[in-house]
Order: structure tokens, then sequence, then C-alpha cells
């Protein structure tokens, strides 16, 4: 299969690839799988807790040229928006931005699927998901 120049651009110089240091709290770590076809993506986000806004993203893909590209251009992406934003970006704009075909739609999605995971593991950490006053009675 022929990738598309964007993709194959993204695969030869990928952004942001790594992980931070272990105990940072600030980082939201997500790491999802693709049953279809076993490849796994590491994605995480630093947050700037003064401003809530996600100031660098770090990713690991053991997984094809789709995935490598969706995960680099997603960690480019997420950088300087809140987390709420983060969340609102679509595995149908990372499909459309690396001119992916059908068959490497579900590599989108893991990306869009990691970046979810970050964001919900970075709210658990910080006890945004559920109100303080839930845990206030107790
Ligand atoms: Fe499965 Fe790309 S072939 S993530």
């Amino acid at each position: 299969m022929a990738y598309s120049e964007k993709v194959v651009e993204h695969y030869e110089n990928p952004r942001n690839v790594g992980s931070f240091e272990k105990g940072d709290d600030t980082v939201g770590t997500g790491m999802v799988g693709a049953p279809a076809c076993g490849d796994v993506m590491k994605l995480q986000i630093k947050v700037n807790p003064a401003t809530g806004l996600i100031e660098d993203a770090k990713f690991k893909t053991y997984g094809c040229g789709s995935a490598i590209a969706s995960s680099s251009l997603v960690t480019e992406w997420v950088k300087g928006k809140s987390l709420d934003e983060a969340l609102t970006i679509k595995n149908t704009q990372i499909a459309e931005e690396l001119a992916l075909p059908p068959v490497k739609i579900h590599c989108s999605i893991l990306a869009e699927d990691a970046i979810k995971a970050a964001v919900s593991d970075y709210k658990a950490k910080h006890g945004n998901a559920q109100p303080a006053a839930a845990t206030a009675t107790h």
C-alpha cells in the first residue's frame, strides 16, 4: 500500500517521540491498543497546572506507519489546547489531514482514543473527574 506524502513525512520525522519522567503528576498517560492489528500507542500530555493548558506531549507507538503518523500529528495538535479542546479532536480530522485510506482509519481512531485516555488519566489524578463534594463528606 502506498502511504500519503504526509504520512511518510511524519513517519520519517516523527514529532515528540518519547515519554515524560515517571512520577510527574502534571502528566496524563493514555495507552491504547487496536484489536484489529495488535498495534499499541502510548500518548502523554503535560499540563501546566496554572493555566490548565497542555504545554507538551509525547508518544511511543508500536505500529504501522499510519499509526505513527497519527500519533505524531496529534502530539502537535494538542499543544496549547485545554483538556476539553483536546477532547474535541476527531479521528476523521486526523484521517483527512493524513489522507488515510479506509483500511487505515482505525489507526487514526487509535490516536483519538489515546488522547481521550491521556486526558481522563490526568483528570483522574487531579480529582477533576468527580465533583470535590463527592469526596469531602466521607
Ligand atoms: Fe493497526 Fe495501523 S494497521 S494501527
